[in-house]
């Protein structure tokens, strides 16, 4: 991974997304073929949301998540979390994502007390946190008994000649495109290297089964480099 070892992966991350904030919409759209936002979609629809309800969308970035649940559901008191201010800038700044709850947090040691949220989602935040046990037992704890937790992430791909051509898109395709769009190249060579050195899906799963969560259940895209878990946390513990 381009992490330099004097670095913590935190402050390494953080730094990373402030410098591709103004080009992280643009390199996502690129690098999926549009498809980001149609996972984007599916996760808000497992999340299972009624008016009224409360949820926080965590490393929401620009807040392209968070946005989607207010369009599916108006009605709904949306935060939008992330220790990157300059992503929330970028994302504060479109007129559709004014009614998101913009909030400076750490995955890790989130500011809200237990039982706060009826829904816990996020898009591409587990591969960039320091420790995903730590992560996901906070989610946990801010969830109201009985809420749902939803995480988009890639996941690294498959065995194989379709694994082999993936992993050269990752190698060479995105960095080469993150420096023509973004001017980063090493930030494109990071997001690749954090995807085949995340954990595989089944792994991700037990982690949430590990935190608390019941019902832990997962879908492959996009030729299974993509995953979506969702879990409950249990109505009595
Ligand atoms: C790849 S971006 C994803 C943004 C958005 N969720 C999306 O779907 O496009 C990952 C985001 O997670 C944030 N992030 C990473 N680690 C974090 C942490 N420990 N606490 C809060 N935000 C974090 C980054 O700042 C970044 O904005």
């Amino acid at each position: 991974m381009v992490t330099p070892p004097e670095q913590p992966k935190d402050l390494y991350v953080r730094r990373m997304f402030a410098r591709i904030a103004g080009r992280y919409d643009v390199m996502n759209r690129l690098m999926t073929g549009g498809q980001d936002v149609f996972w984007r979609k599916i996760v808000v629809r497992y999340a299972h949301l009624k008016n009224g309800e409360s949820l926080l969308d965590l490393g929401t970035g620009t807040g392209d998540i968070a946005q989607e649940v207010l369009r599916q559901v108006p009605g709904v008191k949306t935060v939008g979390g992330d220790f990157t201010l300059e992503m929330m800038y970028v994302g504060r700044m479109q007129p559709t994502k004014q009614q998101i709850l913009w909030l400076g947090c750490d995955a890790q040691k989130l500011p809200f007390s237990a039982c706060s949220f009826d829904a816990v989602v996020s898009g591409f935040l587990l591969r960039n946190v320091t420790s995903v046990d730590i992560a996901l037992r906070e989610q946990y704890r801010v969830l109201k008994p009985g809420g749902r937790v939803v995480a988009l992430d890639t996941t690294p791909p498959p065995g194989g000649l379709v694994g082999k051509i993936i992993r050269l898109y990752l190698r060479f395709v995105i960095p080469l495109l993150g420096s023509l769009i973004s001017g980063q190249k090493d930030a494109y060579q990071y997001l690749p290297n954090s995807t085949t050195s995340f954990l595989s899906a089944n792994d991700l799963a037990e982690a949430f089964v590990r935190a608390g969560f019941t019902d832990v259940n997962f879908e492959k895209k996009m030729l299974g480099t993509v995953a979506i878990h969702w879990a409950s946390k249990p109505v009595s513990m």
